[in-house]
């Protein structure tokens, strides 16, 4: 088969390119710790949550010098707690998870963001610089109470 010069030169390109995009993604997905979930791999039994350390107590914990642990349990469809005062300037790290579906837990305006698997602990930390009201919100479609779940967030 004949092809012409500039045709071989532009597929070379294209298989060129494609290499190198590939090749970039994955070794990003399997060497970055960037690109794993953070946390998503401790386990919980989601049937025995509630008589679980720590979520057989949700809510703010004072851990020490202005470090917090907010532990929260979602269900369909609510957070426990769902009405949280946090104080300002605060690091609290968030401990989240499920006692029945895939969840969400995001508090827009901030960078946190998490996926709620039942049967897997989720964590982030975020220090709460600016005093304010927040919004906790599911952000994986749950089911038909979805956009009903949400929580308060206030750092005062
Ligand atoms: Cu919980 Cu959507």
């Amino acid at each position: 088969m004949h092809m012409h010069k500039l045709e071989k030169i532009w597929i070379t390109i294209g298989i060129v390119t494609l290499i190198a995009f590939l090749s970039t993604v994955g070794i990003q997905a399997f060497t970055s710790d960037h690109h794993k979930p953070p946390s998503d791999l401790t386990v919980i039994d989601p049937e025995k949550v509630h008589e679980t350390a720590p979520f057989d107590e949700p809510g703010l914990k004072e851990l020490g010098d202005n470090k917090y642990e907010l532990i929260i349990v979602l269900q369909s469809f609510g957070f426990t707690p769902n009405d949280i005062q946090i104080p300002q300037g605060a690091e609290v790290t968030i401990k989240v998870t499920s006692i029945d579906v895939v969840h969400g837990f995001q508090i827009p305006g901030t960078n946190v963001n998490m996926m709620v698997t039942p049967g897997h602990i989720n964590s982030m930390t975020y220090t709460f610089d600016e005093t304010g009201e927040f919004l906790i919100l599911c952000n994986e479609y749950c089911g038909t109470g979805h956009h009903y779940m949400s929580a308060k967030l206030e750092v005062i």
